[in-house]
């Protein structure tokens, strides 16, 4: 059980969430939250927005009814989270792009922090949210709100490149990724799935991803996958 530090809007519907006690993970990784009891049934997942010395930090976008509820926490709420699941992005090494769209920023950060000098696109419809927490890390940060960020985004120039966002960048990202391979620059592009989850465990299946070689758990498998292996 952890204590809620802060409980921030940051934009229309965006907060950033700060909970106390002694959490980690590694990035790309999610928690299971909840701050209710009995109902809703479910715990909602969260990816850990970044790591600190005192807990641990998330983003979340409110939906329905569970993230209405963390809508209302305040500092000193108690709070249950049960991590860290799934499989996260690799350790990785050489010229990587971090391309995060919206809500899909989250977790981000903390792969950020864990490899200097990547370069970090970060895309908005709207408002944005939490871009200057990038700057420390990042050896080039690009905002875009209102167009398409992938397109600021020369896959040639990447070894590495990590995309978390809606549906359609994710494959859009996946496209890119093998239109630069084709014409003779491979890259990894490994995409982070936000899919519905229900038991965040492996045990449901309501977070089913069809891959090549047939269907896979986010929750267990993911939701770090190479691009690669989805069939979208
Ligand atoms: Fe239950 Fe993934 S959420 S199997």
């Amino acid at each position: 059980m952890g204590t809620v530090i802060s409980n921030e809007r940051l934009a229309d519907n965006v907060y950033h969430l700060r909970v106390s006690g002694d959490y980690g993970g590694e990035t790309g990784q999610f928690y299971m939250l909840r701050a209710w009891g009995a109902y809703p049934v479910l715990s909602r997942p969260l990816s850990i927005h970044q790591v600190e010395d005192d807990g641990i930090e998330f983003l979340y976008h409110v939906v329905g009814e569970g993230t209405e509820l963390f809508s209302q926490l305040t500092p000193g709420d108690s709070i249950n989270l049960e991590g860290p699941f799934g499989s996260g992005f690799p350790a990785v090494t050489g010229r990587v792009a971090l391309v995060g769209g919206g809500i899909g920023i989250a977790p981000l950060l903390y792969c950020a922090r864990e490899i200097p000098g990547c370069d970090v696109y970060l895309g908005f419809s709207r408002e944005p949210f939490r871009t200057e927490e990038f700057r420390p890390y990042a050896a080039k940060l690009t905002v875009d709100v209102g167009g398409l960020i992938l397109d600021n985004v020369d896959f040639a120039e990447y070894d590495h490149i990590f995309v978390c966002g809606p549906h359609p960048m994710l494959k859009a990202a996946q496209l890119k990724g093998i239109a630069a391979a084709t014409s003779g620059s491979p890259v990894n592009v490994y995409l982070s799935l936000e899919n519905r989850m229900a038991c965040g465990i492996g045990a449901c299946l309501v977070c089913s991803v069809s891959c090549k070689d047939g269907q896979r758990k986010a929750c267990a498998d993911g939701p770090v996958f190479l691009a690669e292996e989805v069939v979208f």
